[in-house]
């Protein structure tokens, strides 16, 4: 049960075409959301390995490269491809209508 889980309006769906990456920001908090062939995923926007803007890094697929160091990302999973261990905290995302929406609250 989640009943006191709700969705907030961070884009609309032409913002962020197919293989597009945007930084949005929910209650103060910045997400990296990302188009994967027309499904929008979302992570925590801050790189664990030294705080980089995902937001503003290249998406190939799934993956999402940190544009400072090149550490990459899967958007669906969180996880590194080279180190399982190390990952991104993912928050749900659906799509309404035009808008995409994540679900609040969520946790990074
Ligand atoms: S800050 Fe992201 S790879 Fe270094």
């Amino acid at each position: 049960m989640d009943s006191q889980a709700d969705y907030v309006t961070v884009a609309r769906t032409d913002q962020i075409p197919p293989g597009i990456c945007r930084t949005v920001e929910v209650e103060g908090v910045f997400l990296a959301v990302c188009n994967v062939n027309g499904t929008y995923r979302a992570v925590d926007n801050t790189c664990p390995h030294a705080g980089g803007p995902l937001g503003e890094g290249a998406l190939d697929g799934e993956v999402l490269e940190c544009p400072w160091h090149g550490w990459r990302f899967n958007v669906r999973t969180g996880e590194r491809p080279e180190n399982h261990e190390i990952r991104v905290t993912c928050v749900e995302v659906r799509v309404l209508g035009t808008n995409v929406q994540v679900k609040i609250p969520f946790t990074l």
